[in-house]
């Protein structure tokens, strides 16, 4: 058993804020009296107001999917930690790999978004993980560590922050990480964590993210270090969705 179990939804550019509001609403039949995990749903910025509206009053907390730094200014196409927190948002994810991969995001910057999350009062989902090539050329660990110790650097109180290990060869692949590999991997970030946080980084919560799915998604909550999941493919469609929160909802303690 655990003690605590988050469900994170990535939609990633999927849905309208219209598909986000009827997702939330078949959800909640779906989900009746489901309250231990913690659900999150992480839609694109255009669904976040209304998504705010249709959240109210359910168990479940809203996420966006990136941000920038600076308050305000000449930044095209970006949205400051201020716009969230006006939508509603609690939660923004940091660092995924598609950002990191396709957009060119770099540890620097994703350590600026983290830090001006937290004085902002949003809960960062700072995401790490290695390439095919990393883990290959027995690179992993020496990639997990800096990610971290850049991305993290200056932290004084992570309070509410998340971390998800999101090996990249097993986003959206369909080959999700095996038990003993998320385990090796989760005990390496929260290693890495404490060396750049101290004590107080001991109890943040580390989510596994990769191909998680409705079938494997009871036997990944079971391996040791894994405290929810950061979902892609699987979150897009209320039943499978549902069906991974059940799944974790079944092994958290009362
Ligand atoms: P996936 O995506 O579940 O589709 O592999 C996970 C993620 O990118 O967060």
């Amino acid at each position: 058993m655990k003690l605590r179990g988050y469900v994170a939804a990535n939609w990633k550019m999927n849905k309208t804020a219209e598909d986000a509001r009827s997702f939330v609403e078949k959800s909640s039949k779906l989900l009746l009296n489901m309250e231990k995990a913690k659900v999150i749903f992480c839609p694109p910025f255009t669904a976040l107001f209304d998504m705010d509206k249709s959240l109210q009053g359910k168990p479940w907390f809203l996420g966006a999917q990136n941000m920038h730094w600076e308050a305000s200014g000449a930044f095209t196409g970006e949205v400051s930690s201020a716009m969230l927190k006006a939508s509603g948002v609690q939660y923004v994810i940091l660092g995924h790999s598609e950002r990191r991969h396709q957009f060119g995001e770099q540890n620097d910057w994703i350590n600026k978004k983290v830090l001006k999350a937290l004085s902002s009062g949003l809960k960062p989902i700072f995401c790490v993980g290695e390439t095919l090539d990393e883990r290959q050329s027995g690179n992993m660990e020496e990639v997990l560590k800096t990610q971290i110790s850049e991305g993290l650097q200056g932290t004084n109180d992570p309070s509410g922050m998340l971390i998800a290990y999101e090996p990249v060869w097993a986003i959206g692949t369909g080959q999700n990480a095996n038990e003993e590999q998320i385990e090796e991997a989760h005990k390496l970030v929260s290693t890495f964590v404490c060396d750049s946080l101290g004590d107080i980084g001991k109890d943040i919560p580390v989510l596994y993210g990769g191909s998680v799915n409705s079938e494997n998604a009871g036997s990944l909550f079971k391996a040791e270090g894994v405290d929810g999941f950061l979902v892609g493919g699987a979150s897009l469609e209320p039943e499978s969705f549902s069906e991974i929160i059940k799944e974790v909802e079944t092994f958290i303690k009362e």
